[in-house]
C-alpha cells in the first residue's frame, strides 16, 4: 500500500484545498493529513478562524482522507514519514523546494496551487 502525507491548516475549507487533497490521494492508496494545531498556527502568526477540532471535523467528512495527525512543529516531518512508513510527501507549489530534505526518506512532490482562491483571500472578503 502506497502512503501519501501532506500538511496544512485547512481553515475555511475551500475548493483549492479539495483539489490538492484529491490529487494527493490519487498518487497513492492511503492519505494522511498533518493538520496544523492552533498552537503551531500561532507560532507561524497564522491564526485560523476555525479551531483545530472544527478543521479536523471537516476533513473527517472526506472519504479521501484516511488519517489526520496533528502538525505541532516544523521538525516533526522526518519522524512522521518514518513512523507512518510514508512513500510520498506532497505539498502545494507555494512550498516548492522547502521540503526537498525529505527526499532522503520518501518521494517529494509539489502540486500546482489552484488559481484564484486562498484562505487569506476569503478572510479578507469576510472581515475587511
Ligand atoms: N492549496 C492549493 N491551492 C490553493 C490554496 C491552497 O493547492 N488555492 C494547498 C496549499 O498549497 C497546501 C494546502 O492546500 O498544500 C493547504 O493550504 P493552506 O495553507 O491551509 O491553505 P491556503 O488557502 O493557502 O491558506 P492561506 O491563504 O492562509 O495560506
Amino acid at each position: 500500500m502506497k502512503k501519501v502525507i501532506t500538511y496544512g491548516t485547512y481553515d475555511l475549507f475551500h475548493w483549492g484545498h479539495l483539489r490538492l487533497l484529491e490529487r494527493a490521494k490519487e498518487l497513492g492508496d492511503y492519505l494522511i493529513v498533518g493538520l496544523s494545531t492552533d498552537e503551531f498556527n500561532s507560532l507561524k502568526n497564522k491564526n485560523s478562524v476555525d479551531s483545530y477540532e472544527k478543521r479536523k471535523q471537516v476533513l473527517e467528512t472526506l472519504d479521501l482522507v484516511d488519517e489526520i495527525i496533528p502538525e505541532e512543529n516544523w521538525e516533526q516531518k522526518i519522524e512522521d514519514v518514518k513512523t507512518h512508513q510514508v512513500d510520498i510527501f506532497v505539498m502545494g507549489d507555494d512550498w516548492e523546494g522547502k521540503f526537498d530534505y525529505l527526499n532522503e526518506y520518501c518521494e517529494v512532490i509539489y502540486l500546482s496551487r489552484t488559481e484564484g482562491i486562498s484562505t487569506t483571500q476569503i478572510k479578507k472578503e469576510m472581515f475587511d
